[in-house]
């Protein structure tokens, strides 16, 4: 079966060349691009979906969430925005009410969480653990993450739970915990900061969760300076996450990781992505994230919603996207990039998704306006016409 997208006002394809099409078409085949051009020069297909002269992009990656959770810390919110500051042991709250949520309850919540992204244009998502923060919750809950998202990180290194000892807890994540969960992640990830994991800590969780053979991501720099980054490029890791607070010399370690990459080319050697979470930084009155500095370094960014109860309750990449060019100082094709191909270099994906090229998935959005530079010249407008995933529509 083949389906024709034809008559797209504006493709933006994050292809190599990172082209961007008039008047372009393209057409899907098993779930994969098999053709991408001028409308005029399309192929014939089974089925064809005029897209009216609008603006088409790849779907988006979203590359940080945690989206397993029950409970609700609207409270916790509106005390920031009063003044009180944001502090990890709000963690906890999350884990008392996710860990009282039976399995049907997480799974239905979760479903309804994924379609909101859905909805909004993300085809691609990565989930954590981390509200469990026991052997059999950190399993249960990679369990159902595992059916439902496409990427599950392991993040028993969230907070050491309320009456446990930091350094027995550390041990756990590393042994039975690790055991646990392995079988349904891809990546581990340790919230390294002040509250959470401390270096020596950190360093005992990247290390063994490597030699059980799980990707490396790092929570890092969120709340102050620190060793976050510094782990993340000693461990190679494929990103670290938030990098609100960096030192210039936390910037020129990143940067030296992508000396063997060809931004141009996206060929090469990819180094560690520094993901910025714009919608956190708000929602917890954080500076936000360096991102221009981090470009005009040669870093790649990723842009990833980070919805959670506690500091960024959005799946929204739209507003990430918006906020990102109109607060962190991007154009609109670097927030686009870093939505979409930067999410997939963030979880290791980019030769699957991430840009419309010739066989990769075939994640496409739609929006109603003739141009993506209206994700930031409309701000909070609802632009999402039509979303496909490996060329099904999965909006609603
Ligand atoms: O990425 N920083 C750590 N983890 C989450 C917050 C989790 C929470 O407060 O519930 C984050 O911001």
């Amino acid at each position: 079966m083949s389906l024709l997208v034809t008559n797209i006002g504006e493709l933006t394809t994050q292809d190599p060349e990172r082209r961007v099409l008039t008047d372009a078409a393209v057409v899907i085949e098993d779930g994969r691009f098999a053709w991408i051009g001028a409308a005029a020069d399309a192929p014939a297909a089974d089925e064809a979906h005029d897209a009216g002269s609008r603006a088409a992009l790849p779907g988006w990656v979203d590359s940080h969430t945690h989206l397993i959770f029950a409970g609700d810390r609207s409270a916790e919110f509106e005390a920031r925005m009063a003044g009180e500051a944001y502090a990890a042991g709000g963690i906890s709250v999350t884990m008392d009410a996710t860990r009282a949520a039976d399995d049907y309850e997480l799974t239905r919540l979760l479903l309804g969480r994924v379609a909101e992204a859905a909805a909004g244009g993300t085809t691609y998502l990565e989930t954590k653990t981390g509200y469990g923060l026991s052997v059999e919750e950190e399993r249960r809950h990679a369990r159902i993450a595992s059916s439902v998202a496409d990427q599950v990180t392991y993040l028993g290194a969230h907070l050491v739970p309320p009456g446990a000892d930091a350094d027995e807890y550390t041990e756990l994540v590393c042994t039975d915990m690790l055991d646990a969960v392995k079988p349904y992640a891809q990546f581990a990830d340790v919230f390294c900061e002040r509250g959470a994991f401390n270096e020596e800590q950190s360093r005992r969780v990247l290390s063994a969760c490597r030699e059980a053979g799980l990707g490396l991501r790092v929570h890092g720099n969120q709340l102050g300076p620190g060793p976050g980054v510094r782990l993340a490029v000693e461990f190679a890791a494929s990103s670290v996450d938030h990098v609100n607070y960096l030192e210039p010399a936390d910037v020129e370690l990143l940067a030296g990781t992508w000396s063997g990459w060809d931004a141009a080319g996206a060929t090469g050697t990819a180094g560690v992505v520094a993901t910025c979470l714009p919608a956190c930084d708000l929602s917890t009155r954080q500076p936000l994230a360096p991102g221009r500095e981090l470009l005009d370094a040669g870093v790649e960014i990723a842009l990833a919603s980070n919805c959670n109860p506690g500091t960024s309750y959005t799946s929204s990449m739209a507003y990430c996207v918006g906020t990102a060019v109109l607060q962190m100082g991007l154009t609109v094709t670097e927030a686009v990039r870093a939505a979409t191909f930067g999410g997939a270099l963030a979880l290791g994906v980019q030769d699957t998704v991430g840009s419309v090229e010739v066989g990769k998935r075939a994640d496409l959005q739609l929006l109603n306006a003739p141009a993506a530079a209206h994700l930031a010249y409309r701000p909070g407008m609802p632009l999402t016409q039509a979303v496909f995933r490996a060329g099904e529509r999965v909006d609603p």
